[in-house]
């Protein structure tokens, strides 16, 4: 098939790795605020990235315009791979890991920045976590057991093949906070209802079948706030970077707690 020289140098482009510096300019709208200056409101700052030396994920822009442009801009981050939970924040509307966050390449329109909603903000893209990790300690995230154990019984809490499936779903979560900010529920209530995130734990807790304190778990949650302000509206499920369900688990806790 015949091709002009100017369609094979737009396929060969295309296909290309490298980018001709300036022919992959990418603006991030970065939410800005510095609390050492206090009379001056919260701002989106433009920054201009160059893709074909940045690396793909969002995170990779966010350290390279840390490193190259603006060593002023503060966000969380540690493991870039999923794992943390500490670069959680809202990328074009989503609540999402900067480092999962894979770059829009179309550079005609901003990538838009802010930090996690419904939260004080710290600084820059950094929100206050202080609430979210105290509900998370009062649903105690430990294997809790009655029976006094003596020192010769000190062995492994054996779990069987089946039981183990159970926490399949629930385990793997990293604490990012994205679901319980993605809450309209949390969004008003923070200061009652524990949120879906603390609360998928509360459920991984109940149902280990090492734990033996399900019932008075559950007990304490037993309040119009803690557990019932989820009226089931799936954000949580939708913006979870790792896939997870907390709205399902919190159907399955209110079942279990109506049946006690
Ligand atoms: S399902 Fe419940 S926890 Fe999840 S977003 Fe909706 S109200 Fe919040
Ligand atoms: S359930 Fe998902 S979104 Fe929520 S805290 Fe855990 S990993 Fe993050
Ligand atoms: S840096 Fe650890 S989850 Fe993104």
């Amino acid at each position: 098939m015949f091709r002009t020289r100017s369609t094979i140098t737009r396929i060969a482009r295309l296909f290309s790795t490298k980018t001709a510096a300036g022919d992959a300019i990418k603006t991030f709208s970065i939410y800005r605020w510095d609390p050492e200056k206090p009379n001056q409101k919260p701002y989106m700052q433009n920054y201009e990235v160059d893709l074909s030396t940045c690396g793909p994920m969002v995170l990779d822009a966010l350290v390279k315009i840390k490193n190259e442009i603006d060593p002023t801009l503060a966000f969380r981050r540690s493991c870039r791979e999923g794992i943390c939970g500490s670069c959680s924040m809202n990328i074009n509307g989503v609540n999402t890991l900067a480092c999962l966050a894979k770059i829009d390449r179309d550079v005609s329109s901003k990538t838009k920045i802010h930090p996690l909603p419904h939260m004080y903000v710290i600084r820059d893209l950094v929100p206050d976590l202080s609430l979210f990790y105290k509900q998370y300690k009062s649903i105690e995230p430990y294997l809790k057991q009655k029976r006094p154990r003596l020192r010769h019984e000190m062995k492994e809490n054996y779990q069987s093949i089946q039981d183990r499936e159970k926490l399949d779903g629930l385990y793997e979560c990293i604490l990012c906070a994205c679901c319980s900010t993605a809450c309209p529920s949390y969004w008003w209530n923070q200061d009652k209802y524990l949120g879906p995130a603390v609360l998928m734990q509360a459920y991984r807790w109940i149902i280990d079948s090492r734990d033996e304190y399900g019932y008075e778990r559950r007990q304490k949650m037993q309040d119009p706030f803690s557990v019932y302000r989820c009226h089931t509206i799936m954000n949580c499920a939708k913006t979870c970077p790792k896939g997870l369900n907390p709205g399902f688990a919190i159907a399955k806790l209110k079942k279990l707690m109506a049946e006690d």
